[in-house]
């Protein structure tokens, strides 16, 4: 039986009135990465936020068919935003071909969120190794077992494959990195922090990069405010 139009949920009366503080350019930290660091432990310490790191990422093809996932922030510095994947997956064949995506964080429970956009990049081999080791060994074999974004015929198949690479690298071996398994670095080029407010008030402050992309030390930021 489908739902008939009376007794389906209706999007169009779902409102929440925000009751939030302001946010003004005065109180951000002269830098997105430390502006994030501050709204990202206030996020990890709120309990109704599961996953604080989880974040939807959006890439685009060269012909600027976009689409989005979630997946795991693992590491942020001044040099960038890094999440671990496939690099032969859709996103990553998207990132090859469109070296550009968005970063969003959805923290509703704070009516908060933070976008991100900036190049993508490989992280360097040494950085993928590093952080595989660090991996449960369960999802290292995971990472074998699933050439990401394929299609597959059944459940029972991937099921198959992993029961295989358990096989050959029993709990205590070292388990390979795979190839085609690795780090994405999206380096900002500007990153808005939205703080909703009652009556759709809400504030909207972006960073926008000035001087390009490199350069640690000539980096400088402007802060602009948006209409919300
Ligand atoms: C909470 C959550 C976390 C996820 N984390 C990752 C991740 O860190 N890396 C990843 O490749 N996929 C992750 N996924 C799966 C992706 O959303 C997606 O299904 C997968 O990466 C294939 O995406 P694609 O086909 O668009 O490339 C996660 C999914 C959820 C719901």
């Amino acid at each position: 039986m489908t739902d008939t139009a009376n007794d389906a949920l209706d999007p169009a009366d779902m409102r929440e009135q925000y009751r939030t503080t302001e946010l003004s350019a005065a109180d951000l930290a002269p830098e997105p990465i430390a502006q994030f660091t501050r709204w990202f432990k206030e996020t990890a310490e709120n309990p109704a936020i599961h996953e604080p790191n989880a974040m939807i990422v959006s890439t685009a093809t060269p012909g600027g068919r976009p689409s989005s996932r979630t997946v795991l922030l693992k590491h942020y510095d001044r040099a960038g935003f890094v999440f671990f994947t496939n690099y032969d997956s859709r996103k990553g064949a998207e990132l090859a071909g469109n070296p550009y995506a968005s970063l969003l964080f959805p923290w509703h429970p704070l009516a908060r969120q933070i976008i991100v956009t900036g190049r993508a990049e490989r992280v360097g081999r040494d950085e993928t190794v590093a952080y595989f080791r660090t991996r449960p060994h369960g999802s290292q074999l995971g990472a074998w077992a699933s050439r990401q974004s394929s299609v597959i015929a059944s459940r029972a198949e991937l099921l198959a494959r992993y029961e295989e690479l358990a096989a050959r690298y029993p709990e205590g071996t070292q388990v390979p990195v795979p190839p085609e398994w690795g780090g994405v670095r999206v380096v900002p080029d500007a990153v808005e922090f939205w703080q909703g407010h009652e009556n759709r008030l809400h504030d909207r402050l972006r960073y926008v990069r000035e001087n390009g992309e490199d350069g640690e030390n000539g980096e400088t930021w402007r802060v602009e405010r948006l209409a919300p």
